[in-house]
């Protein structure tokens, strides 16, 4: 088992991709029969009067809608599209795979099976949203579908086929249940609803020690990773850069803000489980809340955990997981100015609880209260840099070149140093960064290209396990400081 993020996701870090075009014709088939088997499995409904009621995927599957099978055509061919290609389409039926069967045995579940318990079922299909865990028949029917992402379709179904759909307002259309995703915050927010969980829904140590993959997310990453059903300009256009020069190729913000506003909308989401997590007496601590190598690392000499620089700090030995937080204060320097660390700042809330986490039983009520804390001031920051003004000024290409050399030089070589969560999110912001410079600008071309590229190709061997190791060795992390502290 691995406790870093799999390697995959290091090897595959993509260019923001085209949207996917045309499907083959077997997967097409493929998606078509799952239609009609979805059709047919039952989902017992149980109402709720406040809010708009689901309707079902399969109404969306019509083919003059969004079941046409059209060739290279992405738009009016989502439904197969997202059938044959989106991991969430597969949510639900990984509850009945073999890791899944493990899970149940050993978190002794509450309905023994992995695909008929809360626990499960919460991230892994409708069934929490809707109310409803009396699931049967066959998947995807149950999996993460349309009406998860878009918003119940009770209210707005019909009024959306009109013509006039298109004129209304993002509030009006909020009001109808339907969510606004062309806004990177709303965007960000739904994806962290189930990649960094909350309430009810919640991958903690028991489910990671039973074998659940751990939650490592990273807007831009995933989002670059994630098979489309839409044409990838839709998203550009709807952010463009306004104040460039009249004769300056038309730039768009929207990577800019994927990552940025993902960045401090994860770790808001984070602080949110946590302090839910700290809220329970009876399972607080909660070891997922801290860095997982603390405690799981090899044992042979050296290790990682043998560092110089730990020994001489024994009460460092336990820290935070770091994870959602590791690329605050580079951020915040940028975002902020000189008084990013101003008592009032979310940079120095988060602070204040990192030190918390160098202890194992850090008092239950204080975190509650400064996660609660913490979490509103990155609330009102996720909401400046996906302001569309303020936006314009705080992820400019100059700044966003500037945040991304500062990585490949001394914040970055700080970062790496301190442990293998810090140095892999270096990694993928160096390569997010680069994208959004890019598409800021509006041009391919950056002058130092090769150089970047020759940085993250050498990071990108150091950070990936090697085989049989369960967690990152000091020699290649060690090499990695080396590489970033002399920036080409
Ligand atoms: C907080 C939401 C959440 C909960 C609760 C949750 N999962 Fe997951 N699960 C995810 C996400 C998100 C992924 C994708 C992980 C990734 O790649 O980052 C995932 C991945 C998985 C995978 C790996 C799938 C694959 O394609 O390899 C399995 C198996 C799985 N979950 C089973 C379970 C089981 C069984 C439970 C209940 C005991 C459960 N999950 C509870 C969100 C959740
Ligand atoms: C995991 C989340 C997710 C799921 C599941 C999902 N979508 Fe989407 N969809 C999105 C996002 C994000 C966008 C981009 C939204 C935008 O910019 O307005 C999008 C865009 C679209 C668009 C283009 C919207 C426009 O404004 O032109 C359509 C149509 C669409 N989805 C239909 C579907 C259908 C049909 C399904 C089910 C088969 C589905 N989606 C499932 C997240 C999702
Ligand atoms: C309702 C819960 C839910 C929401 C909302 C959701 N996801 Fe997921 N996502 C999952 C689950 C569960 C999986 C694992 C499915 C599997 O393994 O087949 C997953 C898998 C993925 C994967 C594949 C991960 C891998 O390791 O291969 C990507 C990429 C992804 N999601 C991106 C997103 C993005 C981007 C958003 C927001 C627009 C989003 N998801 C919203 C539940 C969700
Ligand atoms: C405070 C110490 C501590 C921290 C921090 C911690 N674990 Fe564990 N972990 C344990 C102990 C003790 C066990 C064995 C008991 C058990 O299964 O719960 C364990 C077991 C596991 C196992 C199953 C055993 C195995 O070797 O396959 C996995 C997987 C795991 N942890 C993953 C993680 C991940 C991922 C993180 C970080 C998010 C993490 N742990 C953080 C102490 C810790």
């Amino acid at each position: 088992m691995r406790i870093g993020i799999p390697k995959t996701w290091i090897e595959f870090i993509p260019a923001p991709q085209a949207a996917v075009g045309g499907c083959p014709f077997a997967t097409i088939r493929f998606a078509v029969c799952f239609v009609f088997v979805w059709m047919a499995s039952t989902i017992v409904a149980a109402a709720d009067e406040s809010s708009p009621k689901f309707v079902g995927s399969s109404s969306c599957a019509a083919a003059a809608c969004h079941g046409g099978l059209a060739g290279n055509k992405v738009v009016g061919s989502e439904f197969p599209l997202w059938a044959a290609r989106d991991p969430h389409a597969r949510a639900y039926s990984v509850l009945l795979n073999g890791l899944s069967k493990q899970m149940a045995a050993r978190l002794k579940l509450s309905n023994k099976t992995a695909h008929k318990s809360v626990e499960c079922l919460s991230c892994h299909s409708p069934a929490t949203a809707r109310k409803e865990f009396s699931i049967t028949g066959p998947a995807p029917l149950a999996s993460v579908d349309c009406e998860q992402c878009h918003g119940a379709a009770e209210l707005w179904l019909t009024p959306h086929r009109r013509k006039d759909w298109k004129q209304l307002s993002p509030e009006v259309k909020q009001r109808l249940g339907y969510k606004d995703l062309s806004d990177v915050l709303t965007r960000a927010t739904l994806c962290t609803d189930c990649h960094v969980g909350g309430a009810e829904r919640d991958v903690n140590h028991d489910l990671l020690a039973a074998g659940h993959p751990r939650l490592s997310f990273e807007l831009s990453t995933f989002h670059a990773n994630w098979p489309k059903h839409w044409p990838r300009k839709m998203d550009e256009s709807k952010h463009p850069v306004s104040n460039a020069k009249s004769n300056d190729p038309p730039g768009s913000l929207f990577e800019a803000k994927l990552w940025a506003v993902g960045q401090v909308v994860t770790a808001q989401r984070s602080l949110e489980l946590l302090s839910q997590r700290a809220a329970h007496a009876q399972t607080w601590p909660e070891f997922a809340e801290w860095n997982c190598f603390a405690c799981h690392h090899d044992l042979e000499s050296p290790s990682w955990w043998q560092l110089p620089h730990r020994q001489k700090q024994p009460h460092d030995a336990l820290s935070w997981n770091p994870w959602p937080y590791a690329m605050l204060e580079p951020l915040a320097r940028q975002t902020f100015g000189p008084e990013f660390r101003g008592s009032a700042s979310p940079i120095s809330a988060t602070l204040r609880l990192r030190y918390r986490f160098t202890t194992l039983l850090p008092p239950a009520a204080d975190i509650v209260s400064e996660a609660n804390e913490a979490a509103k001031l990155l609330q009102a920051w996720a909401k400046r840099l996906n302001q569309a003004e303020s936006a314009q000024q705080l992820l400019s290409p100059v700044a966003l070149k500037s945040l991304r050399q500062s990585l490949v030089a001394k914040e970055g070589e700080q970062l790496v140093a301190r442990d293998w969560d810090s140095a892999t999110q270096v990694f993928l912001a160096i390569n997010a960064l680069r994208y959004a410079e890019k598409a800021a600008r509006g041009s391919l071309d950056s002058a130092d290209e090769a150089q970047v590229q020759a940085v993250l190709d050498s990071m990108r061997k150091s950070l990936d396990f090697q085989d049989g190791y369960r967690g990152p060795r000091q020699s290649e992390l060690r090499e990695l400081d080396t590489l970033l502290s002399t920036p080409p």
